[in-house]
């Protein structure tokens, strides 16, 4: 497994520096952009990501709870090794959007929220990436994880079979469940206050990758 963290949970006004931070043990950034709409909180957009990427070498994984992600997802500068997930719930048509993130250049994501069956993500499986599987409902970090999730991851994995998608898994993930959702098939492992919250980062990493084992 590898470990996103999420820096939803990091210090907003020292984004970089918190990046930084978690830098060594991180497969990707996870980065969510909400527009408060889609869901009711608001985050960063483009001009926020993009600064961000001075300095830092790891790929961003992009999570977009918006609404428009035709509108939005060209304004990210990407590179071959990053990623934009959208959510199946927005408002543009799926084969669409993924069409317009492979114009982009990078790698295309899918997600969908815990109530959406997970049967209607399998029309796009041959089209990504990595399915994001939502083990709370998308708007907030710091929300206790919801255990359905790991049938969904089970099912998922099932259908997957022996396509090139990988599965992520994405909310209230810790110390406590993340073998729960390796076990099922999660290879990326999104955390926000389970890394963010403790005072140092790098340990916390280091306990949710050997609870994973
Ligand atoms: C929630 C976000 C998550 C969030 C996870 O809508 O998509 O990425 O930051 O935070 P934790 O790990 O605290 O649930
Ligand atoms: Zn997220």
């Amino acid at each position: 497994m590898k470990l996103a963290p999420s820096i939803l949970s990091a210090d907003f006004g020292k984004l970089r520096a918190e990046a930084r931070e978690v830098e060594p043990l991180a497969e990707y950034f996870h980065i969510d952009v909400m527009d408060g709409h889609f869901v009711p909180n608001l985050t960063i957009g483009p001009p926020v990501v993009n600064s961000l990427r001075n300095g830092l070498n790891k790929p961003f994984d992009i999570h977009l709870m918006i609404d428009y992600p035709m509108q939005y997802a060209p304004r990210f500068s990407m590179t071959s090794a990053d990623m934009i997930t959208f959510h199946l719930e927005s408002k543009d048509e799926p084969f669409r959007v993924i069409e317009e993130i492979r114009r982009l250049g990078c790698r295309v994501g899918i997600s969908l929220r815990p109530i959406t069956p997970i049967a209607a993500i399998f029309p796009y499986l041959d089209l990504v990436d990595l399915v994001l599987v939502m083990s709370v409902e998308p708007g907030f970090g710091g929300q206790a994880f919801m255990p359905e999730a790991v049938e969904r991851i089970e099912k998922l994995k099932h259908e997957i079979g022996d396509r090139d998608v990988m599965i992520s898994v994405d909310g209230g993930i810790n110390d406590k469940n993340i073998r729960l959702v390796v076990d099922a098939g999660a290879e990326l492992i999104v955390a926000g206050s389970a890394i963010f919250k403790h005072a140092d980062r790098i340990a916390a990493m280091h306990t949710l990758i050997a609870a994973a084992q």
